[in-house]
């Protein structure tokens, strides 16, 4: 038996490696609710969410049926395991050792164990070689040439791999990793004639590329020669390390990316590096492969906005809109910020500062205005070939959508963008989709983790706003827009409010037009499209108001009861029980108004 300090310990690393966001978005459909995750408890039948994951201290709680825990708890409750049982779980899926170890897993266990061993000490080789060895002296030198700082190098753990054939060979040796084993994790290749092994990184800076549990799996490594082909090797894949699915710089950046609900995408480990030391801290980088809807569904777990930072050359232009395609089928806000042409993220941040940078990812674009400005350079969409050609190119984005919702707003907006008859595309689309990519389609993919819509009733009030807009100017008088729980509904509350507040008239085409971010869009043609009772309409609106101010009033309940349980101090204990109070009275007061 383990003795109990060390099982402790081991437990203590598993949590910490395991970040309770993404345990629970693996069950349960999370939104962000200020720092918190709000979401349908997954333990009880509810219809509005009140099963709350507070990242921060690693726990979660349901306010409805009062359930609550850390991630082993988790696991034991919704696996129905053992605590034990749960611990083996996700020590496995940490990539944490356990001792005593036992069934079927244990031999892959090991040899994902040797691979991790493998690619930290390629990457603690490395980065002593860059720091302290003469060996490492250009290296530390090119280094600076792209302004790295100390600070930088060392939090990024860059490394330099020595020139000669067999260098980690040799130090893995000494270490009990056999050839075989780098061979596996991707550090070394085997001779073509006769036998024996050599190193696959020589006379390179190394990047090391890590999971999200902070291990290195994996390396990019750039050469120090201005034109040397290629410019960059990376590792293959192995079993530890699938491209498709891991984002550089994720582990390090994703609490940065959950705070701003944004993440920036740019394509090379140095745009990275870059943006991270001038500040720029929510940034992922596809590392040398396409953006694929596993990075998408990745990203959409820690934020509802991606913005793609390309290159401002051609061939960053496609693959920005390769990135879109994969984007638009996750639901994510998809964005694209064009940079100019001579400039990567880098350099641009290098030359204007991170100040210009985010302002460009502030008012980046939507994935359609940017294909259209693509297609624009390529086409005269003017003349009805140059929109023929435009329209058949838009297809694969078209049929992008899971849903056909989404789907078809897009479809109708490009049939206005291009004045083409949104039947014939309508037609086209659908036999294009009939033909062969229909079958690769039909393979079940995993739903995609994408932000819930907002609650329906949210939706309908909207609707019922839009279509009577008589009714606009009691709301603003006894409304307040965040009254409403949903980001997205506020928005638009908000946004009729002002065209009312500057006298303009509320016109769905100028709204949606306005709105600049095709999610709302897609939302508010929905809410438009509710059909609402005449004779109904004041005393529905009336109810929607009042079941509105009685969930915001929960929604702060349940905020006071959470700050009471984590208070300490006892004037504040009396400070939130007297706030309890008397929101609790409001809400009687509330309820008491509510028709039967
Ligand atoms: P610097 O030139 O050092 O600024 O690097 P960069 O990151 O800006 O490189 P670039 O924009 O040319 O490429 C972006 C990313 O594509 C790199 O970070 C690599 O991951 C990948 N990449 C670039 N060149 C090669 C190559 O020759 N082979 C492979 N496999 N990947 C490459
Ligand atoms: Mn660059």
């Amino acid at each position: 038996m383990l003795r109990n300090h060390e099982a402790e310990a081991i437990r203590d690393r598993i949590r910490d490696a395991t970040d309770i966001v993404d345990l629970v978005s693996e069950h349960v459909q999370l939104a962000r609710r200020g720092r918190n995750f709000l979401g349908l408890c997954p333990f009880h039948e509810e219809k509005t969410p009140s099963f709350n994951v507070n990242p921060d201290r690693q726990f979660y709680h349901c306010f409805g049926c009062g359930v609550g825990g850390d991630v082993f708890k988790f696991i034991q409750e919704i696996d129905r395991v053992t605590f034990v049982e749960a611990v083996k779980f996700l020590a496995e899926r940490a990539g944490i050792a356990l001792p005593e170890r036992s069934g079927p897993s244990r031999e892959e266990t090991e040899a994902a164990d040797e691979l991790y061993r493998a690619n930290d000490l390629a990457q603690k080789y490395f980065h002593h070689l860059l720091l302290k060895d003469d060996v490492g002296t250009s290296a530390r030198t090119y280094l600076q040439t792209r302004r790295l700082t100390d600070e930088t190098i060392a939090h990024f753990g860059l490394g330099y791999a020595p020139p000669e054939w067999d260098a980690l060979l040799k130090v893995g040796g000494r270490r009990g990793l056999s050839p075989q084993i780098l061979e596996r994790a991707g550090l070394a290749l085997p001779r073509s004639k006769g036998s024996g092994h050599y190193d696959r990184f020589r006379d390179r800076i190394a990047f090391p590329i890590a999971n999200l549990s902070n291990r290195t799996i994996a390396f990019g490594a750039r050469t120090l020669q201005a034109d040397q082909q290629p410019k960059y090797l990376n590792s293959p894949e192995t079993p530890i390390y699938h491209k498709g699915r891991v984002l550089y710089g994720l582990a390090d950046t994703r609490d940065a990316i959950r705070r701003r609900d944004a993440a920036l995408v740019v394509e090379g480990y140095m745009d990275l590096i870059s943006l991270a030391q001038a500040g720029i801290r929510h940034v992922v980088a596809t590392s040398g492969t396409a953006l694929t809807e596993d990075h998408g569904r990745l990203l959409a777990r820690y934020a509802r906005q991606v913005v793609l930072l390309f290159d401002g050359d051609a061939a960053g232009s496609t693959a920005a809109m390769r990135a879109c395609e994969a984007l638009l089928g996750t639901g994510l806000d998809a964005r694209v910020v064009s940079l100019p042409a001579e400039h990567d993220p880098d350099s641009f941040v290098q030359e204007h500062g991170p100040d210009a940078l985010l302002k460009r990812a502030e008012n980046a674009q939507s994935v359609l205005d940017f294909y259209l400005k693509q297609l624009a350079q390529q086409h005269d969409l003017s003349s009805i070939e140059g929109k023929a050609r435009a329209a058949e190119k838009l297809k694969p984005l078209l049929a992008k959508p899971r849903d056909a919702v989404r789907r078809d707003l897009l479809l109708r907006e490009v049939a206005e963008r291009l004045s083409v008859d949104e039947q014939s595309l309508r037609h086209d689309l659908q036999t294009a989709l009939r033909r062969p990519q229909q079958s690769r389609k039909a393979v079940a993919e995993p739903s995609p983790i994408a932000a819930p819509d907002p609650p329906r009733h949210e939706l309908e009030f909207i609707g019922l706003l839009l279509n009577f807009p008589q009714l606009i100017p009691q709301t603003t008088r006894e409304f307040a827009h965040d009254s409403l729980s949903d980001a997205r509904t506020q928005a638009l509350c908000r946004a009729l409010f002002n065209r009312h507040a500057h006298g303009k008239a509320i016109n769905l085409g100028t709204i949606i037009s306005e709105l600049q971010n095709d999610e709302l869009a897609r939302l508010v043609a929905q809410c438009a499209a509710q059909g609402f009772d005449e004779e109904q309409v004041e005393r529905q609106w009336r109810d929607y108001l009042l079941y509105f101010q009685k969930n915001a009033l929960q929604r702060r309940i349940a905020n006071a009861r959470q700050a009471l349980a984590g208070a300490s101090d006892e004037s504040e204990i009396a400070h939130i029980s007297a706030e309890l109070v008397a929101l609790n009275q409001e809400r009687q007061a509330v309820v008491a108004q509510q028709s039967p």
